[in-house]
């Protein structure tokens, strides 16, 4: 009778033990989500192959929002006239429905992927104001209508800014057809096809004072028509030397002057000094590996930009990386063709960074 007491307690301990083992591991195992659930949703762009792949697990474990990366633009989902791709749309939703995801919606009116129907008639001849307005009206009701109420964020319109400081709307063919108005426009026909929907304008190098005056003027000027706008969302496709804490700072206290939410949509921080152009590798783009140097930089930018996130809490709901890890990037291909970037939170075995732990880990 004592052994068998004595075996027993002895079991007890090993349970508890194993149990104790279990839910440090399980604490310390937290995806990204559980450290920022008192402060936003963590999102990233994901493709219909990655959620289906070994991705998949990554994504659900770290992640409760996802964008399609291409999947819901303009050319892959609507590529002829009376022609909708749906299929990898679709494919993404199915994904957020059964794992309970929110989506984030990724665009409805760009100058890029933007399939060549849109602005020409039967003869190649540009079409109207008119027609184009109505083409547009016709896609966005489609798209909108198809994932109402699954869709809980769209960005309307994306990179409507010129780069150009002395030109304030982008000259693209939406801008040469329809004039500046084919940016209201998208947002009411957004708004008009689900009007539970937050609608948000997008785009990139929000950290240039001379750009985000043009932005916040947008904004500014949309808000005073009327035009049903909920948030700005600026994409973050940031680098190791900018932005800097400073000015990262009076973007977001600038940007939160305008009384919208604001989401970071498309955040990853390259390893290579920023360059806004694309140009041929050269002979100076040698040292592509992932050195401890780049790492260390890369990380101490990440910590204060989460940092910043952290301290505009109130206005800020979402920031989305632009990828899953660093097996793949936009950047292995802009704006140098063909060298490896390292620009995201996991490395190329989907193991966490350094930068990773610089984001998860602060001081309360
Ligand atoms: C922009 C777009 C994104 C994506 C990136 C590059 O930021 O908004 O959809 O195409 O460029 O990958």
């Amino acid at each position: 009778m004592k052994n068998s007491i004595y075996f027993f307690s002895i079991l007890l301990l090993f349970c508890q033990c194993g149990s104790i083992k279990n839910s440090s591991f399980e604490q310390t195992n937290e995806g990204l989500k559980e450290f920022y659930k008192k402060y936003f949703n963590i999102g990233v762009a994901v493709s219909v192959s990655s959620v289906k792949n070994k991705n998949a697990n990554l994504i659900l474990h770290e992640f409760n929002s996802v964008t399609a990366e291409n999947a819901m633009k303009m050319g892959p989902i609507h590529p002829a006239e009376n022609m909708y791709n749906w299929k990898d749309a679709d494919t993404i939703m199915a994904f957020v429905k059964n794992n309970n995801l929110k989506i984030r919606g990724h665009n409805l009116c760009w100058h890029q992927q933007t399939p060549k129907w849109m602005f020409i008639d039967s003869l190649g001849k540009k079409v109207s104001k008119q027609i184009l307005l109505a083409r547009l009206k016709q896609h966005i009701f489609e798209v909108v209508g198809r994932y109402k109420g699954q869709v809980y964020a769209w960005d309307v319109v994306n990179e409507a800014i010129s780069d150009a400081p002395n030109e304030y709307l982008r000259n693209s063919e939406w801008y040469q057809i329809a004039g500046k108005e084919y940016i209201a426009k998208a947002f009411e026909y957004t708004h008009e096809a689900d009007p539970d929907a937050l609608l948000f304008y997008n785009d990139y190098n929000e950290i240039s004072a001379t750009k985000r005056a043009k932005i916040i003027k947008l904004i500014t000027q949309l808000k005073k028509e009327g035009v049903p706008i909920n948030g700005i969302g600026l994409q973050g496709h940031w680098a190791i030397n900018e932005p800097s804490y400073a000015q990262l700072d009076s973007t977001l206290s600038d940007f939160s002057k305008l009384g919208l939410m604001i989401q970071i949509t498309e955040l990853d921080i390259s390893v290579y000094p920023k360059e806004h152009a694309a140009r041929e590798r050269q002979n100076i783009d040698t040292a592509t590996t992932f050195s401890l140097e780049k790492e260390t930089k890369q990380a101490a930018v990440y910590k204060y930009c989460f940092e910043l996130f952290r301290k505009y809490k109130k206005y800020i709901n979402s920031v989305t990386f632009w990828n899953i890890s660093d097996e793949h990037s936009w950047l292995d291909n802009f704006p140098v063709k063909n060298r490896k970037d390292y620009p995201l939170l996991f490395d190329t075995n989907n193991n966490r960074k350094a930068a990773y732990w610089e984001v998860a880990k602060w001081e309360k």
